[in-house]
């Protein structure tokens, strides 16, 4: 389980928070043909220079764990946590579990792939997060994240 803060000075500014599923944590050295060679340290550095430049409060959380994430999920509403971008991985195929978190917290999220899950095996072209999702990112690897953010900055100073 691992959390990362980024200006956690602002607790009642506008906040995101960013989750990553199973075996992001081994982005980096994982398949790097598909994933590309940034590591998840590297991309939550990343979103969180972005973030602070903007002003935002934001965290990032990745889990190899549904449960992990579905409590970090039923957190965010407490913790007032604004818009969520998640990459729910694997679990992107299978978990109505996660779905169901995000749908009983309503806080509005984009979901995010590095790969082009369309142009992979079949059993990537469905999920679960779609449907509900503002916008889903694919295919343009550790870059997805990071326009998932500009778009969440650009709307959350609009209300
Ligand atoms: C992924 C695509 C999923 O199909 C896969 O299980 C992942 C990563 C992506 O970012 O491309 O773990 O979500």
């Amino acid at each position: 389980m691992k959390r990362e803060k980024s200006n956690s000075k602002k607790p009642d500014g506008k906040r995101i928070l960013v989750l990553h599923g199973p075996n992001l944590n081994l982005l980096g050295t994982r398949e790097p043909q598909i994933y590309g060679a940034a590591t998840l340290s590297d991309i939550n550095r990343s979103l969180a220079r972005r973030a602070e430049a903007a002003g935002i409060a934001l965290e990032a959380f990745q889990s190899n764990h549904e449960g992990a994430l579905i409590e970090c999920i039923h957190a965010a509403r407490e913790q007032g946590i604004r818009a969520i971008i998640i990459n729910p991985a694997a679990f992107t195929h299978t978990s109505v579990a996660l779905r169901d978190a995000l749908a009983a917290v309503a806080i509005p999220f984009v979901e995010v792939h590095l790969s082009n899950v369309h142009a992979r095996e079949p059993f990537r072209h469905h999920s679960y997060f779609s449907d509900l999702a503002i916008g889903v990112i694919c295919g343009l690897g550790h870059q997805g994240y990071l326009l998932a953010l500009e778009y969440l900055l650009n709307t959350l100073d609009n209300d």
